[in-house]
């Protein structure tokens, strides 16, 4: 199953960016993935091309237009379910991002200024979500995040299958973060003259005891870094 990103934005050449090499980019290539990347200001109505405007009750910057955006919305065929980008929004979970792999169509609107006119996000029924709790220039860079998070979860898109699972959030880890890895040397002596050695549990084949070994880590690091993985999941 392919998906399709209908983007809407002010920066159409911002795609598909870093989407467009590695394994994203073989996937673009395969078909497993594809976007359209829709000018806002070619929706622009009047003869200026404004697609924003200064904000109702003042303040500071400029808010997009309501008309120019579904202007531009009405322009897609089948938008299917609607996404927009704002650090307002619901925050982007592992969880969030496999359900939306299994759309067939997103349409995201990435917006600039200081934000987009409310009556559009509810009259077209927008979600809102949000890559974190920071504030970006616009909603671009939030949208490769989304959409990165998304293919990397289409089936053929990652070599190895077991790879999503086990990793950070995975289902493999029960939701905590990942242990960590080694590979060779298994001597190695860094640049200050220090030897170090790989744990040596990974390193007589002991399956069960490796188990432990990584599941004691994963536990740990989420208690030291994100204790409040925990408390989702004990709660
Ligand atoms: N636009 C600006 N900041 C953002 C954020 N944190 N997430 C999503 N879109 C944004």
């Amino acid at each position: 199953m392919a998906i399709k990103f209908n983007i809407l934005t002010l920066f159409p050449d911002m795609f598909p960016s870093m989407l467009g090499q590695s394994l994203a980019g073989k996937a673009l290539e395969r078909g497993d993935w594809s976007y359209n990347a829709v000018n806002i200001r070619d929706y622009a109505t009047n003869h200026h091309k404004n697609v924003d405007d200064t904000p109702y009750g003042g303040g500071a910057g400029m808010v997009m237009r309501a008309d120019v955006i579904e202007h531009t919305l009405l322009s897609i065929k089948k938008p299917s379910r609607k996404i927009y980008l704002s650090p307002r929004g619901r925050v982007l979970t592992q969880n969030l991002a496999k359900e939306l792999s299994q759309e067939d169509c997103l349409t995201i609107l990435c917006g600039r200024y200081e934000g987009v006119d409310q009556r559009v996000l509810e009259a077209h029924e927008f979600e809102e979500i949000s890559i974190g709790d920071y504030v970006l220039s616009g909603g671009e860079p939030a949208a490769l995040i989304l959409m990165d998070a998304i293919i990397r979860l289409l089936p053929n898109v990652m070599g190895n299958a077991e790879t999503a699972d086990n990793e950070s959030f995975g289902s493999a880890t029960g939701g905590l973060l990942e242990y960590p890895h080694y590979t060779r040397p298994a001597q190695w002596m860094d640049a200050h003259g220090v030897t170090h050695k790989v744990p040596e549990v990974l390193m007589n084949g002991n399956h069960a005891h490796i188990d432990a070994w990584r599941k004691e880590q994963s536990e740990a690091i989420t208690k030291k870094v994100r204790p409040d993985l925990l408390e989702v999941k004990f709660s």
